[in-house]
């Protein structure tokens, strides 16, 4: 039988520009949860901006800052966590919010993600003259990954405070299965 899983916290994955940040402040303001940001995380930690760690450094070793900050993430509880755009494509690192997490994407086509990301300049990963063409590919390379997510949500037709609303709901099934999270709904039997 499988494990069963402990849902402490909703961990947000999926695309740069996919909405998570905004999604996730306002998921947390419902939930009475802290919001936290893995990119953030790790800027407060090094003290510097991601584009110049990725300058700097190099891009394996903000992904090995970014496993460090994902493990530790594994002791809190009632969180928030919007992922950077790359953190669940490593499988361990995927593997680590599962263990306390309800792993959510936030998923969008790429001209979605195109006009969201076109005129911000702070993503490493999108320092190509073709962008879109960009956006394509990593998306692609990157689908299988996001699509282990315990809820997939379509994000490029809905405003950020429905698929907020959308996923509280998700989490509180996920968290009490078999009721109805609309307080004085009998559930329905399936
Ligand atoms: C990245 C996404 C960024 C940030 C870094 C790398 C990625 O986070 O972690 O620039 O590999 O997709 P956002 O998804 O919050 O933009």
């Amino acid at each position: 039988m499988a494990p069963t899983r402990e849902y402490r916290n909703i961990a947000l994955t999926g695309f740069m520009g996919a909405g998570k940040s905004t999604v996730g402040h306002l998921l947390a303001e419902i939930l009475g949860f802290e919001f936290v940001d893995t990119d953030r995380l790790i800027e407060q930690r090094q003290n510097r901006r991601i584009t110049d760690i990725f300058e700097k450094e190099g891009e394996p070793f903000f992904r090995r800052l970014e496993s460090e900050v994902c493990r530790e993430l594994e002791g809190v509880s009632d969180r928030v966590i919007a992922t950077g755009g790359g953190l669940a494509v490593d499988p361990s690192n995927l593997e680590s919010l599962r263990r306390h997490a309800l792993v959510v994407c936030l998923w969008a086509s790429p001209e979605t993600l195109y006009e969201r990301v076109r005129h911000q300049g702070h993503r490493p990963l999108l320092q190509d003259p073709d962008s879109l063409g960009r956006i394509r590919e990593l998306l692609a390379a990157r689908t299988h990954a996001y699509r282990q997510a315990d809820i997939l949500v379509g994000v490029d037709f809905r405003a950020p405070l429905d698929t907020a609303r959308q996923i509280a709901s998700g989490f509180r099934r996920a968290r009490n299965p078999g009721t109805s999270d609309r307080p004085g709904r009998t559930p329905r039997p399936t």
